[in-house]
């Protein structure tokens, strides 16, 4: 039977519990996932591609029993990086109906760029519904408990870079 790797792509900036309950998920489904950070160095990130990658790493870390994930990044098109590691699925999470028009779009954009291309979406656990990368940024740098928010190797990195802001 052919290896059937997914791609989870996104900005990770940071990884968040809701990312993660996506990533866990889904390598039960997959053969191999891939997390893929998109490089864009047009967009302005509160954390450095480095930083996003050793922090994807170590919060992979805190997962147990999961082998069959990998950290990546690419850059330009996202179906064109799908060609160069042999793969045609994308997976991404939705959190609630007001994701769905920009995920529709993505999704449809990505089907008129390559049409072997498939887009799987899971509903984020709910208790992480409410969870995005930018509101996890407002709260943090004023000592609050992030840990329900995102994974331990992050909450000390995020309270840290906060504060020195
Ligand atoms: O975490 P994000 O920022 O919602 O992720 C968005 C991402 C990286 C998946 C999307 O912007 C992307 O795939 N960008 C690469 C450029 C591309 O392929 N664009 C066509 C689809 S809109």
């Amino acid at each position: 039977m052919k290896n059937k790797v997914a791609i989870i792509p996104g900005s990770f900036d940071p990884i968040t519990n809701g990312h993660m309950d996506i990533i866990e998920r889904s390598s039960k489904i997959f053969d191999e996932i891939i997390v893929a950070i998109l490089v864009n160095p047009d967009k302005k990130y509160l954390f450095t591609l480095e930083e996003r990658i050793s922090m994807i790493e170590n919060s992979l870390k805190e997962l147990t029993g999961i082998d069959n994930v990998k950290v990546d990044t690419f850059s330009g098109l996202l179906v064109n990086y799908a060609k160069k590691v042999n793969s045609n699925i994308i997976i991404r999470g939705l959190r609630a109906v007001s994701d769905f028009e920009y995920e529709m779009q993505l999704t449809s954009m990505n089907k008129v760029l390559d049409d072997g291309i498939e887009t799987f979406y899971m509903m984020t656990n709910t208790k992480y519904s409410f969870i995005s990368s930018s509101i996890v940024k407002g709260v943090s740098g004023f000592g609050a408990d992030l840990t329900k928010l995102v994974p331990k190797a992050v909450a000390e990195k995020l309270e840290k870079k906060l504060k020195e802001e």
